[in-house]
């Protein structure tokens, strides 16, 4: 039985005040009895404030990139053991707005993955086609590829100590969802990819879904045999919402 796992990726937004507010409101709502995993991903300068509010919650918290050398002359950069020194559980890598506006290859992507596992992170690992790339039919040869990717650099052993996100690009931030069935259908290809190398990690391997994932339509989401929850991005900005998800996840 795989754990939903619910993540709010912040992206870039908010201010010292409101990342406080939305932290404690989290913190406030959620329940004692969660069987979903809950977790946030804020701006890195925000992570000592989740490490200091979360402390003694049961809410995870991570970072939203990860450098892919351990330390050094990367100005910028941010290093697995610096996540790591904060306590943070999980660290989003392969986000399509890093490959799309920091040209980050399937490799690169790749190498994060490991650097931050090396840290003892869990990576997030998101994959998902372009608008273009499904009106063209090839969705599974573009995320066949991006998790094989993972799969040459350090084996099926090494991507099943992740957790995969599939985000169309198309649905992110689009207030376009993908429906169930075309988000199931690819989790299930996903899934179906990584038990080629191995049957038992890719039956536990947890595949969340992202893109306009809202309280409205969590569930209907959620309920599908190969959605194992959510990344969730706008809808992590508001407590509220980020907890009706996480209560949708735990039904
Ligand atoms: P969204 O973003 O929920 O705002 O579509 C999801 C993501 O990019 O992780």
């Amino acid at each position: 039985m795989r754990q939903p796992l619910v993540a709010g990726n912040w992206k870039m937004n908010g201010s010292r005040q409101s990342a406080i507010e939305l932290l404690n409101g989290i913190k406030a709502g959620i329940s004692e009895v969660t069987t979903a995993e809950v977790a946030v991903c804020p701006p890195s300068i925000f992570i000592p404030l989740a490490w200091r509010t979360l402390a003694d919650t049961p809410i995870a918290w991570g970072g939203q990139d990860v450098s892919v050398h351990e330390s050094g002359a990367y100005t910028g950069e941010i290093a697995g053991s610096m996540f790591a020194d904060y306590d943070c559980k999980y660290v989003i890598v392969g986000h399509s707005e890093r490959r799309t506006y920091h040209g980050e290859s399937d490799t690169l992507v790749a190498e994060k993955f490991e650097a931050a596992r090396k840290a003892g992170l869990i990576p997030i690992f998101c994959v998902g086609e372009t608008l273009e790339e499904r009106e063209q039919g090839i969705t599974e040869q573009v995320v066949g590829r991006q998790v094989d990717a993972v799969i040459s650099r350090g084996g099926v052993g090494l991507l099943a100590q992740g957790v995969v996100a599939y985000e169309p690009v198309w649905a992110i931030g689009t207030g376009r969802t993908a429906s169930p069935e075309q988000a199931q259908d690819v989790h299930a290809f996903i899934r179906a990819r990584i038990a080629a190398h191995d049957p038992e990690a890719a039956a536990e391997v947890r595949i969340l879904y992202g893109g306009s994932m809202k309280p409205g339509n969590a569930a209907e989401l959620l309920a599908k045999p190969d959605i194992d929850g959510g990344l969730i991005g706008g809808a992590s900005l508001k407590a509220a919402d980020f907890l009706a998800i996480c209560t949708a996840a735990n039904a």
